[in-house]
């Protein structure tokens, strides 16, 4: 082992070692100690959440939904729009009260708003209750910072690691045992000009795809259905180490994935269109486990507008790629993302965006309105469009979509389709959640003892969201 990889075993160890001198702690205590972890943003906060709550867990804490019950309450909190920051900065000052009811609650304030430093600012003057402050890159050292909290009694603040090191083997606490997310990068390189995340995030750095194949094994082994893979531009994955892929690239991760004995789902997310290439179609058409679902985030349907938020293709290169995944896999489900009232936007941009939509045929596409994010580009881009405008444009995209989403889930009623019943929702009229191959949600009526299983159902009837449907019997 190099130097730097036996430092970076060492810490590990430490914060190995840390957790169990904690887990001896709680254990002495009257009543076992609670965690609260409250995720906002993405999958990857998700998958973070994942090792905040292993951690706990590893340090002898209990896992509760009560921020009022937790003796450590963690916000992981996201900064992809404005809207998620005046979420997160209301919630946190709210835990005043729990605070002011047990004065000895830690409450911890990470994700990738802690990696914002006017955030972080705004924290250290104005929520004087948050005990710790901690960024993406640090989430590792959670131990390390939760014992100095406790110990030295005073606020910590930590600043980001730029080192781009990637630490394995933190415990997980999975809530679900049927679907995983499984990290297989971190960061972003691309730099779109209205994006926060490759700030926050950090440099691209691939994982080892040795520790990737292990994780799915042991995953498929303990029963899980539904595995997505996750990175900001999974086809920008890098082989590391040794493993056993011949080729460095995401269709052969894929693929080796796909070796795996078992019956379940790869997905991934999120796949950038400058980079999704044929290799990656035809490597999810050969592989039966890979599901039938691609979701390509276009952004936008005018080229200047495109150019202007560097995503490094044009409308034709983006349709050009849809009809290759469509045509290699018709029966393929798309799903997107698009921003509307980018800076400087015209209302001819917006009926390419238009004139997109409608070509694409997307099975659902999530509708955004530009937002401006501290220390990216288009945050100094000149915006003469008015809000009550966007919001305008923003409602015509969402009524198309709904349109054209209600029409493709129209011809899902009464076929009968392959699903996972991989979730409950008690006291509902359809008490369980299910999803199709293709990833569309379904609500079931009852069947409780397939939690966990594949199953056939028929569809009954549908919104512009969901299908509703009953397992044949
Ligand atoms: N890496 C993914 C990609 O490039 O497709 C997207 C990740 S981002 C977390 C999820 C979505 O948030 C993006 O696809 C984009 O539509 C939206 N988004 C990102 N920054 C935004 C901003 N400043 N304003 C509005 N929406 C934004
Ligand atoms: Fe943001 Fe672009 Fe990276 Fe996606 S690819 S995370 S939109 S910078
Ligand atoms: Fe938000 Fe960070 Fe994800 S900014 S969308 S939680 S990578």
């Amino acid at each position: 082992m190099g130097s730097r990889q036996e430092a970076l075993a060492t810490d590990m160890d430490r914060q190995i070692a840390i957790m169990q001198e904690m887990r001896e702690a709680s254990l002495s205590l009257a009543a076992r100690p609670l965690g609260y972890v409250d995720t906002y943003g993405c999958q990857q906060n998700e998958s973070d959440s994942e090792k905040l709550r292993g951690m706990l867990v590893e340090m002898g804490y209990g896992i509760t939904k009560d921020e009022n019950a937790a003796d450590v309450a963690i916000l992981n909190t996201c900064a992809v729009r404005k809207k998620a920051e005046t979420r997160v900065l209301g919630n946190v000052g709210a835990l005043i009260h729990t605070k002011t009811a047990n004065p000895a609650q830690i409450i911890v304030f990470c994700g990738c708003l802690a990696a914002v430093p006017e955030t972080v600012e705004t924290i250290r003057e104005s929520y004087k209750h948050v005990d710790l402050v901690f960024p993406p890159s640090q989430i590792w050292r959670f131990p390390e910072f939760l014992e100095r909290t406790k110990n030295e009694k005073k606020r910590v603040f930590i600043d980001d690691d730029e080192s781009g090191e990637i630490h394995e083997g933190l415990p997980l606490h999975r809530d679900n045992a049927v679907r995983a997310w499984l990290p297989i990068m971190y960061g972003c390189d691309n730099y779109c000009s209205y994006c926060i995340v490759p700030y926050v995030r950090g440099r691209e750095r691939s994982r080892d795809a040795s520790v990737i194949l292990d994780e799915a094994r042991a995953l498929v082994a303990s029963g899980c259905k539904d595995i997505t893979l996750l990175g900001q531009n999974v086809n920008s994955y890098v082989r590391q180490g040794d493993g056993p892929l011949v080729s460095s690239d995401f269709p052969n991760l894929i693929r080796a994935i796909n070796e795996i004995d078992g019956e379940f789902l790869i997905r991934f997310m999120t796949s950038h269109p400058k980079d999704a290439s044929y290799e990656l179609f035809q490597a999810m058409a050969e592989c039966d486990k890979a599901a039938r679902h691609i979701h390509l985030p276009f952004q936008a349907g005018s080229n200047r507008i495109l150019k202007a938020m560097n995503r490094g293709y044009t409308k034709e290169s983006y349709l050009e790629k849809i009809a290759m995944a469509k045509e290699l896999m018709p029966d393929i489900v798309l799903t997107s993302d698009v921003i509307v009232g980018f800076p400087g936007e015209s209302e001819a941009d917006f009926y390419d965006t238009l004139d997109l939509i409608k070509k694409a045929d997307f099975d659902a596409m999530f509708t955004f309105i530009f937002s401006k994010r501290p220390g990216t580009p288009a945050a100094e881009f000149p915006d003469n469009i008015s809000r009550e405008e966007k919001q305008t444009w923003f409602e015509q995209l969402v009524d198309l979509q709904n349109e054209i989403s209600e029409r493709k889930h129209e011809s899902y009623i009464g076929k009968s389709v392959r699903i996972l019943v991989d979730g409950e929702a008690p006291g509902e009229k359809y008490p369980l959640r299910a999803r199709t191959n293709g990833g569309r949600l379904v609500h079931l009526l009852d069947a409780p003892e397939l939690i966990g299983q594949f199953a056939e159902a028929t569809i009954t009837h549908c919104n512009n969201w969901s299908l509703f449907g009953e397992v044949n019997k």
